[in-house]
């Protein structure tokens, strides 16, 4: 499938996180200073939507129980070997893309 386009660059501004779905499947994208981010919606501690988060500098906060991931690995704060997945975006023409098909590959 590769990178498919999930909205304006506009839309998210700096400090902001989102819930997108693609083929049913959530996805928290956030804009943490500027620099995007994507990462699995689906929270490993007890399935909340990260997607609904809230974003404080780089640390994605659960909205259920506030366990926090670091939007560019994806590890948790308190143990680094629970991470949720995350994929490569870019910004092209001020539309923002992910590839949802190579998971933990990195910057795009
Ligand atoms: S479901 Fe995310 S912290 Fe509990």
């Amino acid at each position: 499938m590769g990178f498919v386009r999930i909205g304006k660059q506009e839309e998210l501004p700096a400090g902001s996180v989102v819930e997108i779905v693609l083929d049913g499947q959530p996805y928290a994208i956030c804009n943490a200073g500027g620099q995007f981010y994507a990462l699995d919606g689906v929270c490993p501690h007890s399935g909340g939507p990260l997607g609904e988060g809230a974003l404080h500098d780089f640390m994605l906060v659960c909205p259920w129980h506030a366990w926090e991931f670091d939007c560019r690995s994806g590890a948790n704060d308190f143990d680094p070997d629970v991470k949720v997945a995350t994929f490569p975006v870019k910004v092209e023409e001020g539309e923002i893309l992910i590839d949802v098909t190579r998971a933990d590959a990195g910057a795009a």
